[in-house]
């Protein structure tokens, strides 16, 4: 079953406490706002956006569940359970949702982690995950003002910030992340 964008946001709203409904929400902006000043289309930055937190508050079980049963990451079980809702909010997204686009998915899937060769639509709802208006962190507002020039650049920077705050707490660090963050650093660096 398909849902029209209204029914889509009041079944996702229901889904997660106040406060991380209105992260949604600056998510949804910030893709809304990205995609337009990087040429993706809108909708779909939205679509993806509206879902990327779905799975957020499921319990841990339930998620692992939804991997496991479904033939999922089995990677992914090994690593920190924060990461998990990403790769389940995907098949959420298609299985209870009937989102079709491949690239919609994707972006879900990947929102967290990111990944080697990010597609556009990937890229912006990670970064706007990192910069939606109601996030606080230190350097954010640096994040916020390499997004004004460069997908990439703010990417990098998101990324840096994950992995150093990681590092400094002595954590595993997920490997597709690094993968990502190297990625981008050398798209840069062939660009210059
Ligand atoms: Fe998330
Ligand atoms: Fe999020």
């Amino acid at each position: 079953m398909e849902y029209s964008r209204e029914a889509l946001i009041e079944q996702v709203s229901g889904q997660m406490p106040d406060k991380r409904w209105k992260h949604t929400l600056g998510v949804m902006a910030s893709s809304v706002e990205l995609a337009h000043r990087y040429g993706a289309d809108p909708a779909r930055a939205e679509t993806a956006a509206i879902l990327h937190d779905v799975a957020k508050y499921w319990p841990v079980e339930r998620m692992r569940e939804v991997i496991e049963q479904n033939g999922l990451s089995a990677e992914l079980l090994r690593y920190d359970k924060q990461l998990w809702h990403a790769e389940v909010g995907a098949y959420v997204a298609g299985h209870d949702y009937g989102i079709r686009d491949a690239e919609v998915l994707d972006a879900i899937r990947y929102h967290t982690s990111g990944r080697e060769n990010m597609t556009l639509l990937d890229k912006i709802v990670c970064l706007a995950d990192y910069i939606e208006p109601g996030r606080d962190f230190p350097g954010v507002n640096e994040i916020r003002r390499l997004a004004e020039s460069s997908l990439e650049e703010g990417l990098v920077a998101g990324f840096d910030s994950t992995i150093s705050l990681l590092l400094a707490k002595r954590r595993i660090v997920f490997p597709l992340t690094v993968l990502a963050r190297n990625d981008l650093v050398r798209t840069l660096e062939d660009k210059q």
